[in-house]
């Protein structure tokens, strides 16, 4: 998927001056400052008329941020704030050859110069091409100019927004003024560390969640969900989690069990874990209103309802018919709803899948609810530790886009409390920027075509350099069979397993009614695709949890898209069918049904490798090293603790100096323990020394003890040859590599 962002943008910028002026009249420069509280500046603008009665309370940001002192004069990104209709604007120029990624949930290619998005999150089934809003809002936008410098521009407001990129950027907000947060920064890499401290870090999760995961609405009842784990367990492909969608629930009604379908919760979860497998389980937001169910007694009797207009309870159709819906933007519904989880997790549930939560309502054109519906307010503060804002009533439509994100941490908060020696895990549907501070995503009902194959992999980056690392699609599409026959379908299953296995948040899911989608369902052939793809995912874990380490630190997103390589070259700014594993992977995929699409990739010699004798299995993405890279590799494991990480395999991609480090992230895999020390962060050095390559420990941080263990050196020689020594942990290793 390619557009060229010179053209793009050249183009739209003549159309724009010649056709702006008489806005552009009206525009005014905005009152800056510089804020405090972050390594490198961040200025913030207000419109010129904005008055304290507009403040209201962030749920972008980790937290309020203080003026530090004036913006200096030279400033460069002077955004110009107008208001119109009654709507807030603001314009921010762009230098011809600019590229804007980010704002979030975005179908399409990577590039969106040239884009509107309206940030208001939707129940967007199939991607509904007349509807241009997804479930999520981040209103947010990353731009590359043309020298590889970045910038960031956050909008923080909640309410309905749209973002135009055509020629300049241009962001218009309903509701009340909103300040702006510009981060201006050398490399895009840091533009990702700014927002990291603008609004705060993902938490590091369980290691569990990083391998793959199987979904279908729904496995139901508890035969069915035992075979599924048995049918991976005896084919021998990887699988870490099971899920289990709303038909588990007595007549939709949340935080309840279907007896005849699951009769003994308890013991399948606990024979589910004796097999390796977590769980997951769906909790949606509209809670049946019924009298004589507790969960609908207890918000009445409170009284956390959303209200309507007239102050009365909201009843919304949802799964179980009519429905009432927590008011989530008062702290005390939230614990409220935290307190729920108590007994639902004492059933041995590992996470919890947030899903709806937009709020999706049936059978209203809007698909929501009403703008005028009203919401109490109260505190709102972003963790444990952070001053509490006040957060004031208001309507609908200047929550909506929070909802979901604030449901999501509600539930973060009640699973955290049931099992505070554990690592949470939540999914969300709906989110909003910040949403990553609590649950991962994925990129709701996509359809099983090419095309949202296709766009499966832009969708991960823009969600990554938006602040959200823990992202990817239902493999395998979820609305639909695929494309054409039996045939087809399966390679197009295979196809997008190749790539799902290698996206941050990897899940076969399908929806009610469609063929089924196990990766053994279309026969040997693509199974044995999805198995090679899966034995990746796991052989790669070490390294995908050493980057979601990086992500809870550094903000760094786990995909990256392939120009953060250099991001000097303009020719690899659209570049969104290959992208990166953090910064040593290259993912190289051929995306097409049938023939070949040449993707640009990064200058510098990327070596191809194999790493579970895939023998150039056409369905799936090529994987190459960056040269100096050291990548970590773990043995073919059936779920993430199956076996100690033994042998690690050392993966050596020398560059033109002979030279190549790489690091590995070590801790317990849950728990909290790493907070206290007990890791391991490692990096190794390689260095060629004639015909001789020397890998050895370069610095070590952490107090985890070094697990005694056989390592394995790989070194990739130029004529595709593998040179390989091993040793004991710790020492230094040595290889022949001629
Ligand atoms: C909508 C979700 O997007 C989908 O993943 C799920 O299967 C259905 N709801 C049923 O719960």
């Amino acid at each position: 998927m390619a557009t060229n962002p010179f053209l793009l943008a050249v183009s739209t910028m003549i159309v724009l001056v010649a056709g702006s002026s008489q806005s552009l009249a009206r525009l005014q420069p905005g009152k800056g400052e510089l804020v405090e509280g972050t390594t490198q500046p961040v200025a913030r603008f207000y419109a010129p008329y904005w008055q304290p009665s507009d403040a209201v309370a962030s749920f972008a940001l980790k937290k309020p941020l203080n003026k530090s002192t004036e913006l200096p004069s030279d400033y460069p990104i002077k955004p110009m704030f107008e208001k119109v209709d009654g709507k807030h604007r603001v314009r921010i120029e762009v230098a011809p050859g600019t590229s804007l990624y980010g704002t979030g949930e975005v179908s399409g290619p990577l590039l969106r110069n040239g884009r509107t998005t309206t940030l208001w999150n939707t129940d967007a089934y199939g991607y509904d091409p007349t509807n241009a809003s997804l479930y999520q809002s981040h209103p947010w936008i990353f731009g590359v100019r043309p020298d590889g410098t970045a910038f960031g521009i956050l909008a923080d407001t909640t309410w309905r927004t749209v973002i135009d990129l055509n020629g300049a950027i241009t962001i218009t907000a309903e509701g009340n003024a909103f300040p702006l947060y510009i981060v201006d920064r050398a490399t895009p890499q840091e533009v990702c560390t700014a927002l990291m401290e603008l609004t705060g870090p993902m938490p590091l999760p369980p290691r569990w969640a990083i391998g793959y995961h199987q979904c279908r609405y729904s496995y139901y009842p508890e035969a069915r969900v035992r075979e599924i784990a048995n049918e991976f367990r005896t084919r021998r492909i990887p699988c870490d989690v099971i899920w289990f969608d709303i038909d588990y629930m007595d007549g939709y009604r949340v935080f309840t069990f279907d007896k005849n379908s699951f009769p003994d919760v308890p013991k399948l979860n606990a024979d589910l874990g004796k097999m390796g497998f977590s769980n997951i389980w769906m909790i949606d937001p509209g809670v049946k209103y019924e009298k004589g169910y507790f969960v609908s007694d207890q918000m009445v009797e409170k009284g956390y309802d959303v209200k309507n207009a007239k102050g009365e309870t909201f009843v919304g159709a949802v799964w179980p018919g009519n429905c009432i819906f927590p008011d989530y933007t008062s702290e005390k519904v939230r614990g409220w709803w935290a307190g729920l989880y108590k007994d639902f997790m004492a059933t041995g549930i590992d996470g919890v899948w947030n899903d709806m939560n937009e709020p999706a309502v049936f059978a209203v054109a809007s698909k929501t609810m009403p703008e005028d519906n009203q919401h109490r307010g109260g505190t709102y503060s972003s963790g444990p530790g952070i001053q509490p804002q006040i957060v004031t009533p208001g309507p609908h439509a200047r929550f909506h886009n929070v909802y979901g994100m604030l449901m999501a941490q509600g539930t973060y908060e009640g699973i955290m409390t049931t099992n505070p020696t554990k690592r949470p895990f939540v999914l969300t549907r709906a989110g909003y920027l910040g949403s990553h501070r609590y649950a991962a995503t994925w990129t709701g009902d996509n359809s099983a075509s090419w095309f949202d194959l296709e766009t499966s992999i832009p969708m991960a980056i823009n969600l990554g350099l938006s602040g959200q690392p823990f992202a990817g699609p239902d493999i395998g599409g979820f609305n639909g069979n695929g494309p054409g026959n039996f045939e087809s379908r399966g390679k197009h299953f295979a196809r997008w397993m190749g790539v799902g296995a290698l996206l941050p948040f990897s899940r076969g899911h399908t929806g009610k009614g469609n063929i089924d989608k196990e990766p053994w369902a279309f026969g040997p052939e693509v199974e044995k695709a999805c198995r090679l793809a899966l034995e990746r995912r796991y052989r790669l874990l070490p390294y995908f949890y050493t980057l979601f380490r990086e992500a809870s630190v550094k903000g760094l997103p786990v995909v990256r898209p392939v120009f953060f390589a250099d991001p000097k070259d303009m020719a690899l700014r659209s570049e969104d069918d290959c992208f990166l594993i953090g910064s040593d992977v290259l993912v190289v995929p051929q995306l097409m049904p049938d023939g070949t699409r040449t993707p640009v990739l990064p200058r510098g010699v990327w070596r191809k490798v194999e790493i579970v004798n895939e023998n150039n299995h056409p369905d799936l993405p090529e994987l190459r090293i960056r040269e100096g890279a050291i990548v970590p590799l773990g043995p073919i494991v059936q779920y993430h603790d199956e076996k100690p990480l033994d042998p690690l395999t050392l993966l050596v991609s020398l560059d033109t100096r002979g030279q190549a480090t790489g690091t590995l992230y070590e801790d317990a895999g849950d728990g909290f323990e790493y907070q206290k020390g007990q890791y391991l962060l490692t990096t190794w050095q390689a260095k060629q020394e004639g015909d001789k390559v020397t890998v050895s420990i370069s610095k070590a941080e952490g107090q985890m003890a070094r697990p005694s263990r056989k390592v394995v050196v790989q070194v990739l020689r130029d004529d595709g040859k593998i040179a390989e020594a091993s040793g004991e942990a710790g020492q230094p290793i040595v290889v022949q590599v001629r």
